[in-house]
């Protein structure tokens, strides 16, 4: 168990934290491999404030108490930008949208994207979001009962298909195959690149970055098919991408160009599309594996719905669809960690930090520190009850961030992840097939270690 923050201050001078104190290169490189175990077992010997000396004049500084999260990611937020070895790999794919772009530009592009997201305008998008899950859902009707499949792969299709619907209102379920997998080897290749000890040029011609560039050029093919698809149509329907293509920036008359159009629809895209298909792989092989809390789930499911799919209108009724979501996001963040850079020298829980290092908040830690969540490895969605979230400290349970570069589409993927699992549940069962050691393994985001494989069975429909 993790020294308590209380513990961690009584002992502070205003020195650094508390951590190994040898040079730690060979146990970087380790900790670049696997950083879920890395920080774990640091934590767990340190406490809630840690200073990693990587090497001389290089360390890194890790906090998981939530009031050091806070100060962070949003009392101080100024001091603790995102770090060069983040943006630039991401930026490959994203290019300058919201999620790597900074400064003046990050600032009008956000005020552009963020009414599009706000609780009352999804309201509007409830109807194609259900219908996007009901499509996927006749497409695995037509599956033998029984089939096999990867489980993050199927969810992958299926958030890929509501994304294009609700956001460009477009069908992208032809053209999600050649994309996942593109998507999956620049993926592989950012992780990559993130864990380097050095960054190695974009434009060297090695194998893995003329992989790299293929893959981006199919990448590229799907964004600027939306938009060249957009412009022939003579009647636009009124959605995010007419929005971002319509508008014109604070005091000019000016739009965005093809070239931001795309950066921001890729992000969109990657991101929206992405870490909510791991939040439902997650959240059912964790139903899977806690057959009490399906049962309780499935009788929500069959008392409020009745077999019918959910709807944006209908989620408040459902309170323990919302618990095991919640639960889910708590064990398997899609987003596991935010890494930061101290701008300034500052001061944190009594700890000093200096200007220059890079800083790591790790929801996967804080999701799991006893004094707020008791058992941590337990899957129990009821401490997501009103009354106990209540007593959560801000920022013990953080999966879309915090502060101005908190999610965009938070409000979005928690409709979404509920309406799915509401909806997806009443029809199939997902059993995993036998013999599998389902690990999470630490990269851009909280994938699998490898493919979970499900039959995917059918549910007789009462109603
Ligand atoms: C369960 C699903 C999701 C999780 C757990 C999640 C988590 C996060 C987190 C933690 C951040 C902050 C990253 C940082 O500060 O370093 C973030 C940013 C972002 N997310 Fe999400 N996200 C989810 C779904 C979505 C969806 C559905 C969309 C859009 C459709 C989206 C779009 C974005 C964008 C554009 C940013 C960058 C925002 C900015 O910097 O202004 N996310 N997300």
């Amino acid at each position: 168990m993790p020294l308590s923050a209380s513990q961690t201050q009584k002992s502070a001078a205003s020195g650094p934290p508390p951590g190994p104190q040898h040079y730690l290169f060979g146990k970087t490189i380790e900790g670049l491999r696997d950083p879920l175990t890395f920080n774990m077992t640091y934590w767990k010997k340190y406490g809630d404030c840690l200073r990693f000396k990587a090497m001389p004049g290089v360390s890194w500084y890790f906090f998981a108490h939530p009031g050091a999260v806070e100060q962070i990611l949003q009392t101080n937020q100024k001091n603790y930008q995102k770090p060069i070895r983040f943006l630039q790999p991401f930026g490959y794919v994203g290019g300058r949208g919201l999620l790597t772009n900074e400064g003046e530009a990050w600032r009008q592009h956000r005020r552009l994207i963020q009414p599009s997201f706000q609780r009352e305008r999804l309201a509007s998008l409830g109807d194609a979001m259900s219908a996007a899950i009901c499509e996927q859902i006749e497409e695995w009707e037509k599956l033998p009962n029984g089939h096999v499949v990867d489980l993050f792969s199927e969810m992958s299709k299926l958030t890929f298909r509501v994304i294009g619907r609700t956001l460009f209102s477009d069908d992208l379920s032809g053209t999600a195959v050649p994309f996942l997998a593109a998507l999956e080897h620049a993926v592989e290749h950012i992780s990559a690149r993130m864990n380097m000890p050095m960054l190695i040029p974009d434009w060297l011609p090695t194998p893995a970055n003329i992989k790299f560039h293929d893959q981006r050029h199919v990448l590229d093919d799907v964004v600027y098919g939306i938009i060249e698809r957009r412009k022939k149509l003579e009647q636009a329907p009124q959605d995010l991408l007419d929005m971002l293509m319509k508008s014109t920036f604070e005091g000019s008359s000016e739009g965005m160009s093809t070239r931001q159009l795309r950066d921001e629809i890729m992000t969109l895209l990657v991101s929206g599309h992405e870490t909510v298909a791991l939040s439902l792989t997650w959240t059912l092989f964790l139903l899977h594996r806690n057959p009490d809390a399906e049962a309780v789930l499935l009788d929500e499911l069959q008392s409020v719905l009745g077999g019918s799919a959910a709807s944006m209108e209908n989620l408040h009724r459902l309170p323990y669809n919302k618990m095991v979501f919640n639960e889910s996001l708590r064990l398997y963040p899609p987003i596991w960690g935010q890494p930061r850079e101290a701008m300034e020298d500052d001061e944190i829980q009594g700890y000093r930090v200096e200007k220059g290092m890079p800083v790591t908040v790790c929801q996967y830690v804080t999701h799991r520190h006893p004094e707020f969540f008791p058992d941590p490895e337990k899957f129990d969605p009821e401490r997501f009850l009103p009354e106990n979230e209540a007593k959560l400290p801000k920022f013990a349970f953080f999966p879309f961030g915090g502060g101005g570069r908190a999610c965009i589409g938070n409000h979005f993927a928690m409709a979404e992840g509920q309406m799915c699992i509401a909806t997806i549940l009443q029809r199939f069962k997902f059993e995993l097939v036998d013999g599998q050691n389902v690990q999470p393994k630490a990269g851009c985001t909280l994938r699998p270690a490898s493919p979970i494989t499900v039959r995917i069975v059918k549910r007789s429909v009462k109603r």
